[in-house]
């Protein structure tokens, strides 16, 4: 067993200490503003209920993810959330601006990873 001295035990403490709150910042800094606040569950819900991955799919093949592309022209949070309305206006999906919010924000979880 590995035995430490009093100053080696505070050394430990205080960088299991540091980890500890250091920790949620990253991931904390991971998300744009502007979906801080999203709701995720929502967002995934109104994506299985509005065929996106079903045209997508007829697209692009495969999964239909082959049709979120991060290095495109869509390089923002701003830009992928405008993407998402574009689509709820283009295809008449009548959704709420937090819904457009809380889908943008799943394909940023789950595709984009924007960190602004
Ligand atoms: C009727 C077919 C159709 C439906 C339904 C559809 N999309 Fe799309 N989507 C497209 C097409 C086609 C493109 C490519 C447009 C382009 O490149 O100009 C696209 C592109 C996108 C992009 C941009 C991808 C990139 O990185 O360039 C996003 C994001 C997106 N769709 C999200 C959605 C979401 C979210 C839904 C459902 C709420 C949805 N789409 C529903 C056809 C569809």
């Amino acid at each position: 067993m590995v035995k430490f001295n009093m100053h080696q035990r505070v050394i430990v403490n205080t960088a299991l200490t540091c980890a500890a709150l250091l920790l949620p910042l990253p991931l904390m800094a991971q998300t744009p503003a502007i979906f801080k606040d999203a709701d995720l569950l929502m967002g995934q819900s109104l994506i299985n209920q509005n065929n996106c991955i079903a045209c997508h799919t007829q697209q692009v093949g495969g999964d239909g993810s082959g049709m979120y592309k991060p290095l495109g022209r869509i390089n923002t949070a701003g830009l992928l959330r405008g993407m998402v309305e574009q689509c709820n206006t283009s295809l008449g999906m009548s959704l709420f601006p937090e819904e457009v919010t809380a889908i943008a924000a799943v394909l940023n979880h789950t595709h984009y990873k924007f960190t602004d």
